[in-house]
């Protein structure tokens, strides 16, 4: 017998015509069960009628079955797109088909790579039905896109580091409409990029920043797409505690998601305006590293003390805020793991978007839509001058001990170019999953590719 499936609904004749069978579904727990009836094996999708239908409860379903079938070595699974679209019947047909697709890949990945006795399994989805191969390659392409932002978040920071980082960019976009372009330390001197080189300083690889060019279409507003890229945040001099600092090897989650987004659009030969701006640096705690109090002089005239090595991530932001407006950047979004604060602001399922409130309204439909959820967050004027400095135009930290999140905000917003309209998204709550659910794999979870992407495409219409 061959090793393949067929996904079936509960109320498939195949199972209420046999009350044995019908027991047996009803009583097995889960969002789907496992059956063999006759000599097919078949997977059945439960109706759960507690949570409300929506293209995340596909993706996850989806994610669920992937995930549960590679485990057990199953070849093949097949589902037709009539039993989709009755099991989710009051949502958009192209749509659950995209859902489905991109949540069984994604639910499948796994980073193994450290684990040389497993050998990741994949399940072959064959969804059959006419007209539906567009519907199908999106899915795949959003998933592919998301993985790529998983596989950077994951990667250890010895491997994926200021050095490697560029390389990595450069290999994934050569078949791409992509330009690739990297500057190098002496580069970062010329441009005057000066809190990328403090930051920086302490780090046996030297910082790098990379800009991605795509045209899809020249005739729409240009959008920068600027992320987080901090190899390792140890702190610097401002040292982090804590038993297990590894997850800090994510710190250029923000990174990841401009470079999956970027890949996504481009697969998808959007008609978009896009560049990528990634400041990539390692945060580390050597006897070169900037030592807290120093000022750093930005190009745009302003000065910065380092209160605290730690808040990193805002300093070198800050250069690609500027640079973003050396490009003309109509839309500007930048994301990044920045704050611990916004993790207790809003916990671990959503990202907080601050800056201009109507695109920060516009930002959270389309989490909600396409799983990247977000919930719009306010720069409180009031705190603004918590950021004041004795002998430097503004800190790096807040003299506030509350509202972190806000106040980092708050710092980026003075390095953002006049007259372009401007998000920030904190990631920090968001970058990864403490187990496996849905189409989440327990480590990065690859949030923002899809977001920074749809957003983006959402914008250029
Ligand atoms: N990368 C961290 C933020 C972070 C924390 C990301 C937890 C993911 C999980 C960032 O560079 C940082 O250290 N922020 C400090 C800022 C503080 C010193 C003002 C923080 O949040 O504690
Ligand atoms: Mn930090
Ligand atoms: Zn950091």
């Amino acid at each position: 017998m061959a090793n393949k499936v067929e996904i079936i609904l509960e109320n498939n004749v195949v199972i209420t015509q046999n009350d044995t069978v019908k027991e047996f579904v009803k009583n097995s727990t889960g969002g789907h069960c496992s059956i063999v009836v006759g000599d097919v094996h078949y997977i059945v999708i439960k109706d759960s009628k507690k949570t409300p239908l929506t293209l995340e409860k596909v993706r996850a379903t989806a994610g669920n079955i992937s995930r549960d079938l590679g485990k057990r070595k199953v070849n093949g699974a097949s589902i037709s797109d009539d039993v989709l679209t009755a099991a989710y019947k009051d949502l958009d047909k192209g749509s659950v088909l995209t859902a489905f697709a991109e949540g069984w890949d994604l639910g499948a990945y796994q980073f193994a790579k450290y684990k040389p006795s497993v050998t990741p399994f994949r399940t072959e989805l064959e969804v059959t039905g006419t007209s539906i191969d567009a519907f199908i390659n999106e899915g795949k392409i959003r998933a592919e896109a998301t993985e790529f932002s998983r596989d950077l978040m994951n990667e250890v920071s010895n491997v994926l580091n200021p050095t490697t980082f560029p390389e990595v960019l450069k290999e994934n976009f050569k078949d791409l409409n992509v330009e690739v372009n990297v500057f190098d330390k002496k580069k970062l001197e010329e441009m005057e990029m000066n809190g990328v080189l403090t930051v920086g300083r302490g780090s046996m690889y030297p910082p790098t920043f990379v800009e991605l060019v795509y045209k899809g279409d020249e005739s729409k507003p240009l959008v920068a797409l600027v992320g987080k890229g901090v190899t390792f945040d140890t702190g610097g001099i401002s040292l982090k505690s804590g038993k297990d600092l590894s997850d800090m090897r994510m710190d250029m989650g923000g990174a990841a998601a401009v470079s999956g987004a970027l890949t996504l659009l481009a697969k998808m030969k959007a008609k978009v305006n896009v560049v990528v701006l990634i400041p990539i640096v390692e945060n580390a705690a050597d006897n070169t590293s900037v030592l807290p109090g120093e000022v750093i002089h930005y190009k745009n005239g302003l000065t910065v003390q380092v209160g605290n090595t730690d808040a990193e991530g805002r300093l070198i932001l800050a250069d690609a805020l500027i640079r973003a407006g050396e490009w003309n950047a109509e839309y500007i979004v930048n994301i990044a793991t920045l704050t611990g604060a916004v993790v207790n602001a809003l916990g671990t399922e959503l990202g907080g978007v601050f800056g201009d409130e109507e695109l920060s309204a516009i930002m959270k439909k389309i989490g909600d839509i396409n799983g990247d959820f977000n919930w719009p967050m306010p720069l409180v004027d009031a705190y603004d001058s918590s950021l004041d400095s004795d002998y430097a135009d503004m800190n790096n930290i807040s003299s506030l001990s509350v509202a972190g999140s806000i106040t980092a905000g708050l710092f980026l917003r003075r390095f953002v170019p006049k007259g372009s309209k401007w998000l920030h998204v904190d990631m920090a709550g968001v970058m990864d999953k403490s187990k496996d659910s849905g189409y989440y794999a327990k480590s990065a979870t690859g949030y923002g590719a899809r977001l920074l992407a749809d957003y983006t495409t959402h914008i250029s219409k």
